[in-house]
């Protein structure tokens, strides 16, 4: 079985799969906690955090799976894109692993693995596709011919949908990670009260910025040259602004993934990331594609947020003879 370790950013994560894809056994240890008072990901902090959390939640995966250390025939890490030190400890300890068991070593596109969280869940086989990952680092589409060939249509010139959320939510003064409490928030909102940008939106390009949006909605808390206090919690102020900005960011994203659909001609759409937890944005995606006659996989929520199970991308490298030597590295650099 395959033991897949996740440290990318801020989750601490482990799973066990089998060669048919199913889950033996999966643990997820957030840090959210250790953030929320910086309002932000603090890279010095979240590698600390993973090295105290690595070991326990490994154990915590095989206990889960009725499984040993024994079971394991090859170990998976994410080993890009990411922050460097957190990187390095999930990379770290799957080589120690690979070592100790005499087991192959595979790399994981932690990005390409937000898309197969969708194949996972699925079951069967969901490619060719287009690829949509919506996460706090991302949001970029890709043609995926296969699992092993993602080709990049185009990304965010600024700012990804999830740190637009994270950034708004900062703004409204809700807690860090902003995406869940801007939708239950805008639950009570009304999404038409502020017209906010929807940029590149009406132009054929695939491509994103989400900072003007996040610009814009701080000058609707507080004209420019006033004091920006957040809206009372509760209020009906609140709730407008993020149900407006909450739209305006679907809007954008919806338009977009029509439009990927249409230059590559395929009828498969896989979304994944943080983002496609949010639940308007699930309701109003499915809607638009059925109305399209196009096959939606959003992943489920749980796998959306950073984990392991998607992961299980793995195994079609491992399958591809593409295993890695000890020398493997951390690469943080963004995937456009
Ligand atoms: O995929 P993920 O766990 O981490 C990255 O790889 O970046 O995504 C985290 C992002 C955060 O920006 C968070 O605010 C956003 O996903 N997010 C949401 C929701 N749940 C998480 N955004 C909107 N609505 C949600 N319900
Ligand atoms: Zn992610």
């Amino acid at each position: 079985m395959l033991l897949v370790l996740e440290s990318t950013c801020d989750e601490t994560a482990a799973a066990l799969i089998d060669e048919r894809l199913n889950v033996r056994g999966s643990s997820v240890a957030t840090q959210d906690e250790l953030h929320q008072v910086f309002g932000g990901v603090v890279p010095e902090i979240a590698s600390r955090a993973h090295v105290e959390r690595i070991l326990p939640v490994i154990d915590q995966c095989l206990k889960r799976a009725g499984a040993t250390l024994a079971d394991v025939s090859a170990v998976a890490v994410a080993n890009t894109p990411g922050l460097a030190g957190s990187l390095l400890v999930g990379i770290s300890a799957a080589k120690a692993l690979c070592v100790a068991l005499d087991v192959p070593l595979v790399a994981v596109n932690h990005i390409h693995a937000h898309v197969y969280a969708c194949r996972v869940a699925a079951g069967v086989d969901v490619f060719p596709c287009v690829g949509y990952v919506v996460s706090g680092g991302h949001t970029t589409l890709f043609y995926c011919e296969s699992p092993l060939k993602f080709h990049v249509l185009g990304g965010t010139l600024d700012d990804a949908a999830g740190e637009a959320f994270d950034k708004t939510a900062s703004l409204l003064g809700l807690p860090y990670p902003g995406g869940p409490h801007i939708e239950k928030a805008a639950a009570g909102g009304d999404p038409r009260v502020y017209r906010f940008p929807r940029t590149f939106l009406n132009e054929d390009r695939i491509e994103f910025s989400f900072s003007g949006l996040k610009t814009a909605v701080r000058y609707a808390i507080a004209p420019q040259g006033t004091e920006l206090v957040a809206p009372p919690a509760g209020s009906k102020l609140l709730a407008d602004l993020a149900a407006s900005f909450q739209q305006a960011v679907i809007d954008v994203l919806i338009g977009k993934a029509e439009q990927a659909l249409r230059a590559t001609g395929y009828k498969t759409l896989c979304v994944g990331g943080g983002v496609a937890a949010n639940g308007a944005f699930r309701k109003q995606l499915e809607a638009r594609m059925t109305k399209l006659g196009v096959t939606l996989h959003i992943a489920p929520r749980e796998l959306c947020t950073d984990n392991a199970v998607m992961g299980a991308i793995a195994w079609e490298r491992l399958r591809a003879g593409l295993v890695e030597s000890l020398e493997l590295d951390a690469v943080p650099g963004l995937v456009r």
